[in-house]
């Protein structure tokens, strides 16, 4: 029997599909895994390829917007000797007017994007801040910078991704720690995204402006590398979150509601 020697401990959130499932199979070239979505049978067959590219990969099916599920993972990753990386991607979008969308389904994506975020992070940091060593990167959005008709909660809680990472770092600067936190905020990425909220990607935007899930992760983890709080990838994005910085509040929805006229009604876009 081949002992493999233990690697850096990567718990990856959101990891049956699309950039999750990319952060998985690039991180397990030199990192033991733990999975989490709930797509039980996605996980496993994730876990058996990388299994067989010397990576220790554990799997947990849990739904993050249900408090009891969301404790059991927090409490698997406070008990991690090893926990090197802690990847924040659960989400998911809920495109139209913030009033015509199932109430339930815009507090399950807060508990998502909010909750589990902060327990998960909090759970983290009680491993990495004694050991002064580990990293968290959060996935925000493109949408963090941007008030977009139809998007409200989507964006709102993007924001606080983004907000919550600043105050992380600030807070891990003012204790002199060297835990690295990072926002990551994607444009427009192909992934299962789109599909499970069934938008039409061509209405959303021109192919030039679709990223890979593979160009998201690999500019993620170079900016981790590089030690950089914000990683926007793709030269075009960078300049959309410059603009929108830029801007005064009102050009901004002027600028919006053009966008939204070339998506179909009421079916404007997540991203
Ligand atoms: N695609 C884009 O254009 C884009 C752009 C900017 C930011 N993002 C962000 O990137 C992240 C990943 O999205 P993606 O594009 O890779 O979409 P995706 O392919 O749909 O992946 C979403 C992942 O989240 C998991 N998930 C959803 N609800 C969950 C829940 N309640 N509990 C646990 N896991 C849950 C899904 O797994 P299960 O269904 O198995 O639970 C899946 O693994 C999201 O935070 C999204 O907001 C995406």
């Amino acid at each position: 029997m081949v002992v493999h020697p233990m690697r850096p401990l990567a718990v990856i959130t959101g990891a049956s599909s699309g950039i999750g499932e990319m952060f998985a199979r690039k991180l397990a070239v030199d990192h033991d895994l733990l999975l989490v979505a709930r797509n039980k049978e996605r996980l496993e067959a994730l876990a058996q390829e990388f299994g067989t590219r010397g990576a220790r990969v554990a799997v947990m099916d849990a739904d993050l917007s249900d408090a009891a599920q969301l404790k059991r993972v927090a409490d698997r990753i406070e008990a991690e000797s090893n926990l090197a990386l802690l990847v924040n991607n659960a989400g998911f979008g809920s495109p139209g007017a913030f009033w015509e969308t199932d109430v339930e389904v815009l507090d399950r994506m807060h508990r998502l994007h909010i909750t589990a975020l902060l327990r998960l992070s909090h759970a983290a940091l009680r491993v990495m801040v004694p050991k002064n060593h580990g990293a968290i990167i959060n996935v925000a959005s493109v949408a963090a910078f941007a008030r977009r008709p139809g998007s409200t909660s989507y964006s709102a809680t993007k924001t606080w991704v983004a907000a919550f990472t600043e105050g992380l770092y600030v807070d891990l600067q003012a204790a002199s720690s060297r835990v690295y936190v990072q926002a990551l905020c994607p444009g427009y990425t192909y992934s299962a995204f789109h599909d499970v909220i069934k938008q039409d990607r061509s209405r959303l935007a021109s192919p030039a402006m679709w990223l890979t899930a593979g160009k998201v992760v690999e500019v993620s983890l170079r900016g981790m590398r590089d030690g950089k709080l914000y990683v926007v990838p793709g030269w075009r994005y960078r300049l959309v979150v410059a603009l929108l910085r830029a801007s005064p509040f009102w050009l901004q929805t002027r600028l919006a509601r053009v966008g939204a006229a070339r998506v179909s009604q009421g079916a404007s876009g997540a991203h």
